[in-house]
């Protein structure tokens, strides 16, 4: 019986031990601190009571030891835990950079996860153990929050903008993923699992899932589709910026800004492509917003980021062309083709 009664839930991350840790010796000093508090007034409370309607207590002014002890102490202590406190938070602020990228997305009521290597999944997520994953999250709705209680995770996601977090699984098992905002009627619905597999288990897993396509051939399709390469050349004499080894390096901005080609960055660019000009290029890329999905989105960021230059990213699957050979490929819009009102065919 008392066995089924548990305080915390399983711990199956690199960061879980050291929060569980950090929450116990939180109770434990604000309990310490809290009790000697009570315990010092109730004793003063009968140590010291009046005896007589007109007695009057000695008068002490400046005790020095004792100031210095009742504030020097607990600042020490809990100065103490807002550095240890802070230190948490880098940790689970910054993902290592060998981190496996997956995108999730929230939407009313369910949660989406993309690898790149192509499976899509909803309310389950599969991870490797042993392996940092970043994922990059956003919602189509209200805002969601990402809850894993086993990895001690909890991040919100927030419609409009990507926010992250990442975790490290080192027990393989199923555990519990929730949505921690209430964001609905069937909120409390918006449940899955999350699987930490062996690597090899992981593998073969992916293996299964990979007929889908990875997202970054994905992108490369909607980059024909959308007519992206009419102004977007590879050979840099586009109307638009070269997309090539773009990703996660530092642009010029007019006004001599500089931003990092980040998931962010594009995102922004694609869906509000005014709101950052690159420097020595015109505003004419017309807004995506409304016509691509978030999923969309993404596969586009993943595609141009298998432009390069981020280690380990892989390369487009349907990679067999070179992207200016676009409108050669059966299946694929050439310029010709493209559903965009906004951009023209090539004039160059
Ligand atoms: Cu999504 Cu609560």
């Amino acid at each position: 019986m008392i066995s089924r009664i548990r305080l915390l839930p399983d711990s199956a991350s690199t960061v879980s031990g050291e929060y569980d840790l950090f929450f116990w010796l939180m109770v434990l000093l604000c309990g310490a601190v809290g009790l000697g508090i009570a315990v010092f007034l109730v004793y003063s409370v009968i140590r010291y009571h009046r005896r007589s309607e007109n007695e009057l207590p000695p008068q002490i002014r400046n005790y020095i030891p004792a100031e210095a002890a009742w504030i020097g102490i607990p600042f020490i202590l809990f100065m103490g835990m807002y550095a240890w406190g802070a230190k948490l938070y880098f940790d689970v602020e910054r993902p290592p950079d060998n981190a496996i990228s997956m995108y999730a997305i929230g939407k009313q009521w369910m949660w989406k996860i993309q690898h790149p290597e192509g499976p899509r999944e909803i309310n389950e997520l599969h991870i490797p153990i042993g392996r940092p994953v970043k994922l990059t999250m956003t919602s189509q709705d209200a805002i969601h929050s990402f809850f894993v209680p086993a990895f001690r995770t909890k991040q919100d996601v927030l419609p409009g903008r990507y926010t992250s977090t990442w975790f490290e699984a080192t027990t393989p098992g199923k555990y519990h993923l929730f949505c921690a905002e209430y964001c609905g009627t069937k909120h409390s619905g918006m449940i899955g699992w999350v699987y930490a597999m062996n690597p090899h288990d992981y593998q073969l897993w992916l293996q299964q899932g990979a007929a889908e396509g990875s997202l970054a051939s994905t992108g490369e399709k909607l980059f024909h589709q959308y007519g992206c390469a009419n102004c977007h050349h590879f050979t840099g004499h586009g109307r638009a910026p070269n997309l090539q080894n773009l990703y996660g390096r530092q642009i010029a901005l007019a006004g001599g800004e500089t931003v990092v080609a980040d998931d962010t960055y594009i995102r922004e660019s694609i869906l509000q492509p005014r709101a950052k000009i690159v420097e020595g290029f015109q505003s004419i890329m017309p807004t995506f917003e409304g016509q691509l999905s978030e999923e969309q989105v993404i596969d586009l960021i993943s595609y141009i980021k298998a432009l390069g230059p981020q280690p380990g990213a892989e390369l487009p699957s349907s990679s067999g062309t070179a992207p200016k050979d676009y409108g050669t490929q059966p299946g694929i819009a050439g310029p010709g083709a493209t559903s965009n009102a906004g951009s023209q065919p090539e004039t160059r």
